[in-house]
């Protein structure tokens, strides 16, 4: 029997567990949170005897008459100092670090109650954070300090108006732990999930035995291809996605899901998965674009391997470059990219009495998840209701089902509720990365540095399956020529599918590899010319009505110009400053039905904004209430905004494509103006039970249209990032200037670029996927993540000119935050020592590590 005190109580434990394990499903507290169980994230961080400490590589034997302090045993004015200045510094973004964050901030202000920045940092350096780079939490931290030694909390900014620094509504659940994400979730009666996966990426599976599994004490369900009443195959656009593997199949990665377990505990549902034969016949694997383009290369779809062919011609390439007087060209590489969100993949389904399930998730659109939930059941829509709960980071990784028809589908088979959450291992393991590419790129121009031509060949290695890979590589290819006046561009690009992890959407969405690309070339070539690199850019930069490379007329309210004026003063002085820019867009354009939906409903006295559209971290809800705010002059306490539920708000689709500011805002805008007209004669009150409903739609015009000036996208974002290096080569400072359109919440925005920013940062410097034959070999603690420590000065330049009234002006800011920061870093080193780093992670730095594998 162990015993020691937690949060101020004596407790007894009858066995030796894992102390995380004890603390989350023994004691049910929420705070402490499992983002890697293998001790590399601080997410489960907790104090014993005073000193932070990660629960996840202790056991209760190890705190034998030790006293444990998680973020629920916190004084209650240590909570309210800690809600306060988390929300108040804009330090919360997804919030599944943030308790583990507190922790450490606690064992640090308790021996030292006025840190230094440096120590503050020091004492971070066990936590990761994924969504704020940093900077708000260090900010928070020091906030704390002062309110505790002063016995002060200064008011909060109390407008929750358009432009207002107002505090996320969502920030005071996350710091203390209350809010909930599907793992935190437990029903009467609950079973746990658990999946067999591939042993091999390319396998014919013959057998699937699992009788034995099946008769294991505590197993409920072992269900197999076979099990599946409705369609076996999912995606997002293409259908090529098994649910699971069907014996007579061959496995195409090692994240193919074999069979599915339902137990009473999870490590019945583990032993279980140990139970069940598999015959295979192991197939050599396609482990590269050109393996699975060769002659007689087995096809690994019926389509073939080659799933996505784009092409964006404008003028004469060739020939613009054969008279050019300057010419660069070189071939690149980047690496896939694991998008390490700290919570990893959960969903709980629950048969209800009616005969429907309740499916609870963390994904990126709950109307995605349903359709396919429902597609994969063969039942009518209104069978299935799919609602989410707290979201851990996305970054594109949450876009795709993982988890969540594999819990339904047991739960379907049990009539019980079943919870499946995968490991951090099985995480990385199953849900797509960002595409590893490689680009060939010609940049031509002229004496006076302005850019003739582009010409590009894009090859990426999509892995297993569709997933979003068309899509993306059209952004590779529509962005690739970058925010530049040219008008001879020649741009190819191919996705092809091999027996890697499967390649999908990833914040910056193809854009992050051919900008890399794009603007190295352009550094060289502005060394040819003579030029700076600012120099060549502004000369080359876009302005309201000229043409884009892909022929569409940039609008009034562009400001790309602006952002390389507001860099000006820091790139030149300092010398060896590396720069890059980028545009970016919102929506998904290119002539795909696209539309934001909202719905206010006023219930209980208040106005309830209702949209599906998912908040992993960004911050859209409070994006939302000050929209509707604004618009119609309610205070924030008449306002409330809804989850994101399947069977109350209507579909604003997926939080993607940077889209949801100004398609659900402005959806938003217009549904508020609707209540507005009415409160003209009407108190809130009186209007109980109305509603106001209005979609937005982008009008787009589809690739190759022929019109001479297609609209792609119905906004575009534009920035410019400036790295100075220190003497020793390491980054002292950047500098993001960035094309916002209108902060609707500028702490909000400011968050964004900081961490993707650091994003950027870990792309640039530090992060890979390493894979062996086709089998990934990171662990959380080995893939790159940047630290606290690592993180230099940013500064953030918001640029707001945009007049148009479409959401306020907004523009999407969640990708091209970390797409120029690469090529900007490369650039700072190119200055550095001439030579031109063609791939990624950058070779040759300070932060350089040995290749795992
Ligand atoms: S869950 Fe313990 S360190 Fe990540
Ligand atoms: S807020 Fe830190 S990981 Fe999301």
């Amino acid at each position: 029997m162990m015993q020691f005190k937690l949060n101020g109580n004596d407790v007894m434990v009858p066995e030796d567990s894992n102390l995380l394990e004890y603390l989350r499903e023994d004691a049910c507290l929420t705070s402490v949170k499992n983002g890697c169980g293998e001790g590399a994230c601080g997410a489960c961080m907790v104090l014993v005897d005073g000193k932070a400490q990660r629960a996840c590589i202790l056991t209760t034997t190890k705190v034998q008459g030790k006293a444990v302090l998680t973020v629920e045993g916190l004084s209650e004015r240590e909570k309210e100092v800690y809600a306060w200045a988390f929300a108040e510094a804009g330090a919360v973004q997804c919030g599944f670090c943030i308790p583990g964050m507190v922790i450490s901030a606690k064992a640090l202000l308790d021996q030292n109650a006025n840190p230094s920045p440096a120590e503050i940092k020091k004492a971070l350096q066990g936590n990761i954070c994924r969504c704020t780079g940093y900077v708000k939490i260090e900010k928070a931290i020091a906030m704390a300090a002062k309110a505790l030694r002063e016995g002060i909390i200064p008011p909060a900014e109390n407008s929750c108006r358009v432009g207002r620094r107002a505090p996320r509504i969502d920030a005071r659940e996350k710091v203390l732990g209350t809010g909930e994400y599907v793992d935190d979730l437990k029903v009467k009666g609950m079973l746990y999930g658990a999946v067999l996966r591939s042993k091999y990426p390319r396998a014919l599976v013959k057998r699937i035995d699992v009788a034995v599994a099946r008769a294991y004490p505590g197993v409920e369900a072992v269900l197999t291809a076979g099990d599946i009443p409705g369609e076996r195959f999912l995606g997002h656009i293409i259908h090529d996605w098994p649910v699971m593997i069907a014996e007579g199949e061959e496995t195409r990665y090692v994240g193919d899901a074999l069979a599915l377990v339902a137990a009473s505990s999870k490590t019945a549902a583990r032993q279980a998965l140990q139970l069940i034969q598999v015959e295979y016949e192991e197939r050599t694997p396609l482990l590269s674009p050109q393996e699975a383009l060769a002659d007689r290369a087995p096809q690994l779809h019926p389509s073939g391997n080659l799933l996505a062919r784009t092409v964006l011609k404008r003028g004469n390439a060739t020939a613009a470059i054969a008279q050019a007087k300057y010419v660069v060209s070189h071939k690149y590489t980047t690496p896939p990219t694991e998008h390490a969100f700290l919570e990893p993949e959960s969903a709980l389904a629950v048969p209800e009495k009616d005969g429907t399930l309740t499916v609870y998730t963390g994904g990126q659109s709950v109307y995605d998840e349903h359709h396919g939930i429902v597609a994969m059941l063969g039942v009518p829509g209104e069978t299935v209701r799919v609602i989410s709960k707290l979201v851990g980071g996305g970054f594109g990784g949450k876009e795709d089902l993982s988890v969540q028809h594999h819990a339904a589908l047991l739960a379907w088979h049990t009539q019980k509720p079943v919870k499946l959450t995968l490991s951090r291992s099985e995480s990385i393991l199953v849900h797509p990365k960002r595409h590893p590419m490689e680009l060939e790129f010609t940049t031509a121009c002229d004496e006076q540095g302005r850019i003739t031509a582009v010409q590009a060949y894009i090859v990426a290695d999509k892995g297993a399956y569709a997933s979003l890979g068309g899509p993306v590589m059209q952004r590779a290819c529509t962005h690739a020529a970058g925010p530049y006046q040219i008008k001879n561009v020649d741009i190819v690009g191919i996705g092809v599918y091999t027996n890697n992890p499967p390649a999908g959407a990833f914040r910056g969405f193809g854009v992050t590899q051919s900008c890399f690309a794009m603007e190295s070339n352009l550094n060289e070539l502005a060394e040819q010319l003579g030029l700076s690199p600012w120099e060549i850019r502004f000369r080359n930069a876009i302005e309201p009505g000229m043409v884009l490379p892909n022929g569409q007329i940039a609008d009034a309210g562009t400001a790309f110009k602006e952002t390389l004026l507001a860099v000006k003063a820091v790139f030149d002085t300092h010398p060896g400053a590396g720069i890059a820019c980028a545009m970016k867009n919102s929506g998904l354009g290119v002539g795909v039905p696209d539309v934001g939906r909202v719905k206010i409903k006023v219930l209980g006295g208040r106005a309830l904004v209702c949209t599906s559209a998912a908040c992993m971290g960004q911050g859209l809800a409070t994006v939302m209430l000050q929209i509707v705010a604004e618009t119609t002059g309610l205070g924030e306490d008449s306002i409330q905004v809804h989850v994101p539920d399947t069977a109350i708000t209507p579909d604003g689709g997926t939080s993607t494509a940077s889209r949801q500011t100004v398609f659900t805002g402005e959806a938003a805008r217009q549904a508020a103006l609707a209540l507005k007209e009415d409160l003209r004669s009407h108190s809130l009150a009186e209007l109980e039970g109305r509603e106001y409903y209005r979609e937005y739609q982008g009008i787009t015009d589809p690739m190759n249209s022929d019109k001479p000036n297609p609209v792609s996208h119905v906004a575009y974002g534009y920035a410019t990032q400036v790295v100075v290096l220190d003497e020793a080569g390491r980054i002292e400072k950047i500098v993001a200037a960035h094309d916002i359109g209108r902060a609707i919440n500028p702490t909000t925005v400011e968050g964004q670029i900081e961490g993707g920013v650091v994003m950027g940062m870990g792309y640039a410097l530090t992060e890979d996927f390493p894979l062996e034959k086709g089998v990934p070999t990171a662990k959380f603690g080995t893939l790159g993540l940047l630290r606290c420590g690592t993180v230099p000065v940013i500064e953030c330049l918001l640029v707001e000119k945009n007049l148009d009234p479409l959401a306020y002006g907004a523009k999407g800011i969640g990708e091209i935050v970390c797409i120029p920061t690469a090529p900007a870093i490369a650039g700072a080193y190119y200055r550095r020592d001439g030579k031109l780093r063609t791939s990624l992670p950058l070779p040759e730095t300070p932060y350089s590590r040995t290749r795992r594998t």
